[in-house]
């Protein structure tokens, strides 16, 4: 208990480590929580500052778990050790210490933790999210419909995490509430498109 506790606590330090943040202000370019979404994720930076920006902002989100969960592979922990050591990466990322518990919507984080812990589901949730985000434009759905998937993908490709996908899919639901309040007014913008919301 007192390793998985101290990798969760790692992982969550990991996932408070905004890629957003970091890598907008090593590019010399605004910081994307005072524009377009406010959202330190890379939809909004790829709104706001292109391609090459969001790329490295979805690569550190995903990658920024890994340590934490490769210790706890390493240390054999149990698969549900594993998978709250990863809740504590999302955790992290949606509410870090040092931003004032002001952060992202943990979809990249997400599919980084999923990656090392079940590849398959995380490939699954991927290919949802490219082709909704192809088809329909909108970063929100794209992740609320990967979000809903993921727990169902589970239970036919990754039996023993099921609880611990339906906590992440819970909490990126939660962090979208706003994106579905402006869904819901018809307002929620393209991935093409910048905005403002009244945040
Ligand atoms: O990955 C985050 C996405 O689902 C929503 O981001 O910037 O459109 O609020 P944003």
């Amino acid at each position: 208990v007192f390793l998985t506790t101290a990798l969760m606590g790692l992982g969550y330090l990991c996932g408070a480590c905004l890629g957003a943040l970091w890598l907008c202000r090593l590019a010399g370019v605004g910081d994307p929580r005072l524009d377009g979404s406010h959202n330190p994720g890379f939809s909004n930076v790829l709104r706001l500052h292109g391609k090459r920006l969001a790329a490295a902002t979805l690569a550190f989100d995903a990658a920024k778990g890994v340590p934490a969960l490769w210790l706890a592979k390493s240390c054999d922990l149990p698969t549900w050790a594993q998978g709250l050591v990863g809740f504590g990466v999302l955790l992290g990322h949606s509410y870090p210490l040092w931003h004032r518990f002001r952060g992202g919507k943990s979809v990249a984080s997400a599919f980084g933790v999923l990656l090392v812990l079940t590849p398959l589901v995380a490939l699954v949730c991927a290919a949802c999210w490219v082709v909704l985000a192809w088809r329909v434009h909108t970063a929100a759905v794209a992740s609320l419909a990967s979000a809903a998937l993921a727990p169902l993908a589970s239970v036919w490709l990754a039996r023993d995490y099921v609880w611990v996908i339906i906590a992440f899919a819970v909490l990126v639901l939660v962090r979208h509430v706003w994106n579905i309040q402006r869904l819901g007014r018809g307002v929620e913008p393209r991935l093409d498109e910048r905005h403002d919301d009244e945040r």
